[in-house]
């Protein structure tokens, strides 16, 4: 099995070009399918979690084109043969609920096995399937068999209210809405910048959508969309990890590709702990060279909030800096199991709950360590930067699903790092 070897690195210096990021360019391919014109992508990373997205449109029947060496991805969903997606596929990565909203609304049911990804709590879907169902669906779900299926000759749109501003409800609902019959307004949406971005796209595509990113979105229903053009933004997660990784080995590292209204929580939070964050004409620079850094408290929330999928990064970061912060997480009930393996290295955390009390100041150790999730792998490897000795990262499949050349970019920032298979 495929492992990262990590050793004390000194700091980072040198420049990192972000990628398109993972979690507007899946629902962007989901979106694909609701038009049987050809969808060219441009910015696509070339990550696990993007080829199986195309292996389930091209199961169901559709026509994939793929360049990820040059980040590219045509999608023509003509052929559309089934609207079962593939349960081996789907159960893999959450985002193929994605497909349910799309199959639905252009030909009228969609079958979904309970979708996997990353083992970080309960993700239920009844929220999905609440606004699927106010649109006029009937939803069905095997709780024996784990399987949602989704029937109806034609959506009404409605008013939704979501108890909690999920990001994919928000997205299934939206994408089901753009060929409903009259105006869906989704009350409580989630404002995360990959749904303005997919909002765009539809948009490019004939959809009419107004207020993706702010709590409000209305749909006005079209008859149909056409194929559209677009270019993914930049990984504000990925970006995030970039700079952390300056900070934890005091370098200086200029991030490219970057949008900086997507990512200021991040900023203000490493400006807190004493890092330097300055936006130049390409980017950002991080610089945390010859100063030392101080604890913060951190809160995960919905955007514009700190984001979730920063948590354990970060939290990387906070065993090494002077004094004890601060962590609550509340957007998932799961999402310390980071926390174990960073303790193997010799951080000093408690947990309750929820929260999280980060000691600070620990001298980490290289230790063997799992990745436990997507972004729980890739505080392991910012970890093992700082660490004395050698750290042994597995379960990389994990960090292979969501970071493009992730090895590669960190070696172009003089990180000792390599992969062992
Ligand atoms: C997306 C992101 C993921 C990120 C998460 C939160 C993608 C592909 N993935 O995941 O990286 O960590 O947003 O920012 O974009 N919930 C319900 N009922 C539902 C749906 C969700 O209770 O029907 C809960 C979940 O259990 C979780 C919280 O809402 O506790 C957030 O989930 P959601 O926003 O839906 O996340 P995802 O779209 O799965």
């Amino acid at each position: 099995m495929a492992k990262i070897i990590v050793e004390k690195s000194g700091p980072l210096h040198g420049e990192v070009v972000i990628s398109g990021a993972k979690n507007a360019v899946l629902p962007i391919m989901a979106a694909t399918l609701l038009s049987e014109e050809t969808c060219e992508i441009k910015s696509v990373p070339a990550l696990k979690d993007v080829e199986i997205m195309c292996q389930i449109i091209e199961a169901l029947g559709a026509k994939v084109e793929k360049d990820l060496a040059n980040n590219r991805v045509n999608i023509t969903a003509r052929g559309i043969e089934t609207t079962e997606a593939p349960q081996e596929l789907v159960t893999r990565m959450r985002a193929s609920i994605l497909a349910m909203g799309p199959l639905l609304a252009r030909f009228g049911s969609a079958t979904i096995h309970l979708p996997g990804g990353c083992a970080i709590g309960e993700r239920p879907t009844e929220l999905h399937i609440k606004g699927l169902r106010a649109l006029g669906a009937t939803v069905e779900v095997d709780t024996v068999n784990d399987v949602i299926t989704a029937r109806a000759n034609r959506l009404y749109g409605n008013t939704i209210y979501l108890d909690f501003p999920s990001v994919g409800a928000t997205e299934n609902i939206i994408m089901a809405a753009t060929l409903a019959e009259g105006t869906t307004i989704i009350e409580n949406a989630a404002q995360e910048p990959e749904i303005t971005d997919m909002a765009n796209f539809l948009n490019k595509m004939g959809a009419r959508i107004k207020g993706a990113g702010t709590d409000t979105v209305r749909i006005i229903g079209v008859e149909s969309l056409h194929g559209a053009r677009h270019n993914v933004i930049p990984d504000r997660i990925e970006a995030g990890t970039f700079m952390v990784a300056a900070a934890i080995t005091h370098g200086a590292v200029l991030v490219k590709n970057v949008l900086p209204d997507h990512i200021k929580p991040i900023i203000a939070k490493l400006r807190e702990c004493g890092a330097e964050v300055i936006p130049v004409d390409e980017g950002l620079v991080v610089q945390a060279t010859d100063r030392r850094l101080t604890s913060t408290d951190i809160k995960t929330l919905p955007y514009p909030g700190f984001p979730t999928d920063m948590q354990a990064i970060f939290m990387a970061l906070l065993t090494t800096v002077d004094g004890a912060s601060a962590v609550i997480e509340t957007v998932f009930e799961n999402r310390y199991m980071h926390v174990p393996e960073l303790k193997k290295m010799g951080a000093s955390i408690k947990t309750d709950d929820r929260c999280a009390l980060v000691t600070g100041n620990a001298r980490l150790k290289g230790s063997k360590v799992q990745a436990t999730d997507l972004r729980a792998g890739a505080a392991m490897v910012l970890a093992g930067l700082v660490a004395d000795g050698r750290t042994e990262v597995t379960n990389i499949y994990h960090i292979q699903r969501g970071y493009e050349r992730f090895v590669e970019k960190m070696q172009g920032l003089g990180a000792k790092i390599h992969m062992e298979e």
